[in-house]
C-alpha cells in the first residue's frame, strides 16, 4: 500500500512555554519538526502534508492550517493528501525522537489490522483513582500501554472515523479511538520508550540530551 504521512505540528504547546508553536521550538539546533521529518524521509516516505499553525509554512513541503483541535488538523491534513495513499501513517511533531523503522513497522501492521499505532508497555503500576483520589481499583499492567504515534491507517477507515460530531471530534486524544469505537480493529507496535512526547520544559531538556548527544539516533 503507497504511504502518506501527516505531520501534525498545528498545537500551541502552551505547557512548554516557549513563546511560539511547540513543533517549531529548537531543539538540537533545528526546529523541532525537523526532526521528524528526517526520520520519514529515512524511512523512505516521501508524501507527507504538515498542519502548521497561521503563518508557520515549511518550505518544500505541502502545508495546511491546523484545526482547533488535533484531529480537526489531522482531518485538514488528510484531505490534502495525494489521492493515490492508500494507508496513512499520522506523527506528533512533539515525538522528534521517532525511529524511522517505527514508521515501517507501523506501516505493515496494518496488513492484518484496520489501524496500528505505536505504544510503550507500562513500566509504572497504573490504579484507577475517584475525583475524591480515593483508588478504586489497580489495572493489569501486563495488559497496559501507553499510545504514542506513529499510527497508521488505512486511509478509507481513517476518513470515516474522523467523519463525526465535532465534540466527539474534540475528545479524541487519539485518533487510533475514534476508529475503536466505530468497531475497527486496532493493534499496538511495540515502540521504544524514546519515543516519549516533548509536553514539558524537562522533556525538552532530555530531547535536547538525547538528540545532541546521539545525532545519528536516526
Ligand atoms: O497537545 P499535544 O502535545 O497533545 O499535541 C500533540 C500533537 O498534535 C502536536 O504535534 C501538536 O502540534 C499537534 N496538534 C495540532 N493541532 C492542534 C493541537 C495539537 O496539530 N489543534
Amino acid at each position: 500500500m503507497k504511504a502518506a504521512a501527516l505531520l501534525v505540528a498545528a498545537g500551541s504547546g502552551e505547557r512548554l512555554g516557549a513563546g511560539r508553536p511547540k513543533a517549531f521550538v529548537v531543539l538540537a539546533g533545528r526546529p523541532m519538526l525537523d526532526w521528524s521529518l528526517d526520520a520519514l524521509a529515512a524511512a523512505g516516505i516521501t508524501d507527507v502534508v504538515i498542519a502548521v499553525p497561521d503563518g508557520h509554512e515549511v518550505a518544500g513541503h505541502v502545508c495546511v492550517p491546523g484545526g482547533a483541535t488535533r484531529s480537526a488538523s489531522v482531518r485538514a491534513a488528510l484531505a490534502a493528501a495525494p489521492a493515490e495513499a492508500q494507508a496513512v501513517l499520522v506523527h506528533d511533531a512533539a515525538r522528534p525522537l521517532v525511529a524511522p523503522d517505527l514508521f515501517r513497522r507501523t506501516a505493515q501492521a496494518l496488513e492484518h489490522a484496520d489501524a496500528a499505532v505505536a505504544a510503550a508497555r507500562m513500566t509504572d503500576t497504573v490504579k484507577e483513582a475517584g475525583p475524591d483520589h480515593v483508588v478504586q481499583c489497580t489495572l493489569d499492567r501486563s495488559r497496559l500501554w501507553a499510545i504514542q504515534t506513529p499510527q497508521a491507517f488505512r486511509r478509507a477507515t481513517l476518513q470515516a472515523a474522523l467523519d463525526v460530531e465535532p465534540d466527539l471530534l474534540a475528545r479524541a486524544t487519539d485518533d487510533a479511538w475514534l476508529v475503536e469505537r466505530a468497531g475497527g480493529r486496532v493493534v499496538v507496535v511495540e515502540a521504544p520508550a524514546q519515543n516519549f512526547k516533548v509536553t514539558t520544559p524537562d522533556d525538552l531538556r532530555v530531547a535536547e540530551l538525547l538528540l545532541g548527544s546521539s545525532p545519528a539516533h536516526l
